[in-house]
This record gives C-alpha cells, structure tokens and sequence, in this order.
C-alpha cells in the first residue's frame, strides 16, 4: 500500500520537475544550441551544475583548451582543467565548442619566439604550432564538435588604406596570412569530422565585418577547410545596432553556411577593448538600464531566430553575472550574481514565435491626443504606437509605453537623429498614460497632451478602439422628444 502512495505521488512531482526544468536550450529546441562558457566551479559546484544542465546543450571551456594552460611549455601538456570540463561533458551527453587552438594572446611565447625573444623560423612555428593543434584536438574529438580554430587574427577599426586587414601578430609577422590557412589543416587533418571557424569581436561593426568576411573568403577560394564564423558577440546596451547585426549575419552567410554566435554577454556600459573598465563598472543598475539591456537581448535574439538556417548555435560567456570576465558590476548576462534568472531572461525564453512574423501595417496617424500640429506619436490600425523623440544628445530614449513586462518601448536613433521606435506589438484599446526616460531623467513627451492621474501628470495616447466608430457621438436627426 505504502509503495502504491508512493508512486502515485512521484508521478506529478517528477512532472512539475520536468516542466520546471524547462530552459533557454528546450525553448530555443527549434532554432539553434544554447551555450555557455564555464570555468572548473561552474562544473564542481551542484547548484551551478543544476543550471548549467538545465538552460544549456552547448559548453564551452572559457580557458581550460586555450594554448597557454594546455601547453604552457614546449611538449609539457597540462590536461588537468581542459579533462574536468570535458569529463562533464562526457558524463552529461553534451558537446563542446572547442576554443581556441591558435590566438596572439593567451599562448606561450615559446610557439612563436625562441629563448632571446627571436621570432622562429616559419618552418619551427608551423611545427610547434602544428603539434599542439593536433594534440588538442586528437585528445577531445570525442567530445568536441567544433573549434574555434584561430582566434582574433583580424585588425581592428581604423585600418589604413595600404595596410594589413590582419592583426599585426608575432605569428603574422613570421608566415603572414598563411598561418591561419595552416592552423585551419592542420585540425582538419586531426579531425576531419569537426566543423572548424574563425572567431572575432566587434562582429558588427560595417569595417570588421567586411575584413572578416575578406578573409574567410580569400580562404575559401584557397580551398582552407573552414566551415564557420564564430560572432564572439561580446556587445552592450547602446550597441552594435540589431541592423548591423543583420547586415554582419547576412554578410557571413554568403561565404559560410555556420555562424555561431560564440561568447555574448550585453554589458551596462560602452566600455571597449583596452578602455573596458572590468570591474570598475557602476555600483548600482537603474531600471531603465535593466530595460535597455532587457530590450537589446530581446531583439538581438529576435534577428537571431530569424537566421536559424545558417545560425546554429548561441553561447553565452559565462553562466552569470557573478562569473562574468567583464565584472559582475558590469551586468552582462542572463543571471544575476546569485544565479537568478533576470527579467530578461524570462523575456529572452518567452518569445512569441507568431510576432517575429508579424506585419505592422504602415497606415499610422497621430494620435488624437496630441499637441496641436504634432504629428507623432502615431498610432496605426492595429493598435501598434510609433514614436519620435528630438534629443540629439542624448544616449537612450525610452518611452514607458511596451507590451507587458517588456519595460517599455526603446527607442533609437534615426538618420536625421531624431529618436525612433514602435511598440513591439499592438496596445490595449483605449487611452494610456506614458513617459520617457531619456539618460535616467523622466519627462512627459513634448509631442502629446499631459494628463493628470493617479497623482501624476503624464503624456497621454488613444489607442482607438476597434468600435470606435460605433459609439463616436455623431450628427443625427433627433426626432421628437
Ligand atoms: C577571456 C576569459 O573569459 C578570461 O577569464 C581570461 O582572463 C581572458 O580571456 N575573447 C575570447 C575569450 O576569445 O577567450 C576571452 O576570454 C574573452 C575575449
């Protein structure tokens, strides 16, 4: 009997486990792997553990296969960290990106300069390189199924007219270009089953983009084996624009047919490169930032899912906040400090496959309740609002009015700049009290009428009801009374 009541209750109690378990991967089961990067804590520790297995089915080491732990002197290899994180792998069923066998940074001095400091001969560095590549990837391809082969070989914005599109490395300038059609053979000929990338930041940006995309194209006409461009994605609240991130996708797509993107994090600040404060971000983070951040996630993840087809995997760099290499003050990922999913995850996981298709029909009007002369903010048929801000100065514009737990619609600057944006998806019918928040500070919109409720005199917009018409008071004979 005892045993009978047992059963019967861990049947729902293994079911509400099983729905709860649901993460970031089983929502996006239908687009793309969702990754992380981890450090050895990550797959030590039971907590961490139970939310690496339930959101993700893609692992990345953040160091542990880099060259220099792996082969911190020439034919010493050090396996301890790279085995932890792939036994994990292993033992849980789920696959690595390999990163990364060939970066300037990261590496020993030895793969490329001999005891005085003198670079070696192309011949001793295509033989170190060599060996520690297929060692690498010999020991792992079991468990690893794709490497970001090298790493960050591209220059950074501005290059010069006349000079190198390449990283001026010690590895490029011992072999030039050739060393990474040769990193990308030499893992090939290791393992002929992994899918081999090319991996690099500001991934967006319209100038690197395109020495990437030269690059990779100058490879594949050379017959290189390379399958893939890894978008590191390492991106903040203000940048890059979800159009430069379609462009960058678009770009990509005509030379590979897999982009991952391999190392996101969405940072609170601009900070970049060299100038990135790390852990001297701000102290505390506002609302309106949560929005920002919240709204970048959203629509990255919405261009995204509109690239399945050639996007096949998303890695987040780093579990949490807490783990972050940019800080926890920075603020970049999907889970706090205490490895508590934020706002934004909720909204990143919660997507509404029907919206990334909708049509928003261009037939907006002002609305009614505007200012005398003003033409926005606009309202279209189906309830969708549109909005334009005139702050040149300022970084962010945020209007309070969005779809639910959305934080708001934000806004971004137009060509004329001017500050645009439209609801996400339509507004309840009827009139609605808003403001906005431009860099921190709340002001009504100059563009509307000012209402007074609930203790506050805010903006105010009509959605129009469907029966508006209907009931309108309209100009009829009134008979006799
Ligand atoms: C970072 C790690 O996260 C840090 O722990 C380490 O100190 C430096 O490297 N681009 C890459 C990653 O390709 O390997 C870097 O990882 C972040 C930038």
């Amino acid at each position: 009997m005892k045993k009978r009541i047992l059963s019967v209750l861990t049947v729902p109690l293994s079911m509400c486990a099983a729905m709860s378990a649901q993460g970031l991967k089983d929502a996006y089961k239908d687009y793309f792997k969702i990754g992380v990067a981890v450090n050895n804590r990550n797959v030590a520790d039971p907590d961490q553990i139970k939310v690496v297995l339930r959101e993700f089915n893609s692992i990345t080491a953040e160091n542990a296969m880099k060259p220099q732990p792996t082969e911190p002197k020439k034919g010493e290899f050090n396996w301890e960290d790279a085995d932890k994180i792939a036994d994990f792998c292993r033992a849980n069923g789920i696959k690595m990106r390999g990163h990364t066998l060939m970066w300037h940074s990261q590496i020993g001095s030895w793969m490329y300069q001999d005891e005085k400091g003198n670079l070696l001969s192309k011949e001793e560095f295509y033989a170190n390189m060599k060996h520690h590549i297929q060692a690498i990837v010999n020991r792992y391809k079991d468990v690893v199924y794709c490497w970001d082969v090298v790493n960050e070989a591209v220059a950074d914005s501005p290059v010069y007219p006349g000079r190198p599109e390449l990283r001026n490395s010690p590895m490029y300038q011992i072999a030039g270009e050739e060393f990474i059609y040769k990193a990308f053979e030499y893992a090939h000929e290791a393992d002929p089953d992994a899918l081999l990338f090319y991996n690099d930041y500001n991934d967006a940006e319209p100038a690197k983009s395109q020495r990437i995309y030269n690059l990779v194209k100058r490879m594949k006409d050379a017959g290189v084996p390379i399958d893939g461009i890894g978008m590191q994605a390492h991106y903040n609240v203000y940048g890059p624009t979800m159009k430069e991130v379609d462009d960058a996708i678009k770009l990509y797509s005509t030379v590979v047919d897999h982009i991952h993107l391999t190392e996101l994090d969405i940072r609170i600040n601009e900070d970049m490169g060299g100038g990135l404060r790390f852990n001297q971000g701000q102290a505390t983070v506002s609302d309106w930032e949560r929005t920002l951040q919240q709204d970048q996630y959203v629509q990255l993840f919405k261009v995204l899912r509109k690239h399945k087809d050639v996007i096949d995997c998303v890695t987040f760099w780093n579990v949490s906040d807490k783990d972050s290499w940019l800080g926890v003050r920075n603020y970049p990922l999907l889970f706090d400090e205490n490895y508590k999913p934020k706002q934004a995850y909720n909204a990143v996981k919660n997507f509404d496959p029907k919206m990334d298709n909708a049509v928003i029909l261009e037939d907006f009007k002002p609305s009614e309740l505007n200012q005398p002369g003003q033409e926005y903010p606009m309202v279209n048929s189906q309830g969708y609002a549109r909005f334009k801000v005139n702050a040149p100065k300022a970084t962010s514009v945020i209007v309070s009015l969005g779809l639910g737990g959305s934080g708001g619609t934000v806004l971004h600057k137009a060509e004329d700049g001017s500050w645009m944006g439209t609801t996400d998806g339509p507004m309840d019918e009827g009139f609605h009290y808003y403001h906005l928040t431009i860099d921190g500070g709340v002001f009504n919109d100059p563009g509307t009428n000012n209402y007074y409720g609930s203790t506050r005199w805010e903006s105010g917009i009509e959605i129009p009801a469907h029966d508006a018409d209907f009931y309108a008071m309209k100009n009829v004979p009134h008979g006799n009374v």
